[in-house]
């Protein structure tokens, strides 16, 4: 079964062809970030624009490099939330035009759940159940998925999101956009330990906060220009992700603990973290869990993605509607049964 996957979110716009829900024949992403870059953040209408002018040059690359025809597909993937409405809005209707044109069944994909069969295309078929630590740009919740491949929500962020975090810090530091990769990279030379950073919510529970560990690195910053003392920037980001990193971590093997699971999966953007990749590796080697980590190509947005969960939305037999809209506010527990039988 040959699916075509589109993503347009948030800033990529993607697109993919996957065989059998597990391998990638083509995968092309138009990256906006230079458009976005002198913002320093996503502008939700630049994006859309940006979507519609690359929308359909990248599906027809998607095609030619996968050696395949319209004719050839078997389905049609698309995000349909949560993300920004008017970039869901492109790839729902590029969907929705081919789907009509070519007779091909269309099927609308939540874009955590995306996120989640990622591990789909590395490990082959998922076998729930499996905690999955979801941690992007927009999103950061710690989701069950259930044996029957439902998800529920254990935790979530009540403020700000943990690529959201990565990002404004990074933009404090003035570091590139976007700024996890950044950090990520500086961190390497950096100490760990150099400044205390808060665990919010680290006491128990899943839910995290993380605007309170943001705030406390620009004060820390600030109180040590003004003092006149040196600051060293691989420090800075050294400090903060392993705070990050620290609380994720330990929420989610607790999660993992509490509901009998013995898989882990990190997944979104955030899960390309190479500090978050290593300390979650050593955890669940300890602790004797299964750990889930796409490579980090596959946890940034992408098409393949979304092809592999719409392949399992077709085989169950499920299909979106003609009329399948963007809802900017899609949750995970929204994903079971989204699509019309
Ligand atoms: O999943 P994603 O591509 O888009 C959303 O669905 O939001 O995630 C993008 C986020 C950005 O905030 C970006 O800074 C962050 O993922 N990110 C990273 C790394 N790579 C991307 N954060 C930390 N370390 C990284 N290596
Ligand atoms: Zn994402």
């Amino acid at each position: 079964m040959l699916v075509l996957g589109i993503e347009t979110s948030c800033d990529e716009t993607a697109a993919a062809l996957v065989a059998d829900g597990t391998t990638v024949r083509s995968a092309v992403i138009g990256s906006q970030v230079e458009h976005h870059r002198p913002y320093g953040g996503v502008v939700p209408e630049i994006a859309a624009r940006a979507h519609a002018e690359l929308m359909l040059p990248v599906i027809d690359r998607t095609l030619v490099e996968g050696g395949a025809t319209y004719d050839d597909l078997d389905g049609i993937a698309v995000t349909s939330g949560p993300g920004l409405v008017g970039a869901l809005l492109v790839g729902v209707a590029a969907a929705k035009s081919l789907a009509l044109a070519t007779g091909a069944p269309l099927v609308g994909v939540n874009h955590l759940e995306g996120h989640v069969y990622a591990t789909q295309l590395e490990f082959g078929p998922l076998e729930p159940p499996i905690l999955a630590l979801v941690v992007s740009g927009g999103h950061t919740s710690i989701a069950l998925m259930a044996a029957d491949g439902t998800f529920a929500t254990v935790g979530q962020t009540i403020d700000d999101a943990a690529g959201e975090a990565f990002d404004k810090v990074a933009r404090f530091l003035g570091l590139d956009y976007p700024g996890g990769p950044e950090i990520d990279r500086l961190a390497v030379d950096g100490d760990p330990r150099a400044m205390a950073f808060p665990r919010a919510l680290s006491g128990g529970g899943y839910d995290f906060s993380l605007s309170g560990l943001k705030t406390a690195v620009i004060r820390e910053l600030r109180r040590r220009e003004a003092a006149g003392e040196a600051v060293d920037v691989a420090d800075v980001a050294a400090s903060f992700q392993e705070a990050i990193v620290d609380v994720a971590v330990a929420k989610t093997v607790a999660a993992a603990r509490e509901h009998a699971v013995e898989q882990v999966a990190i997944v979104g953007g955030v899960a390309a973290n190479s500090r978050l990749r290593q300390a979650m590796a050593d955890v669940c080697d300890a602790e004797g869990l299964r750990l889930l980590a796409p490579t980090p190509a596959l946890c940034t947005d992408n098409g393949a993605m979304i092809a592999a969960a719409g392949s399992n939305r077709l085989v169950r037999g499920e299909r979106s509607p003609d009329d399948l809209g963007a809802d900017p506010n899609l949750t995970l527990e929204d994903a079971t049964g989204w699509a019309v039988r």
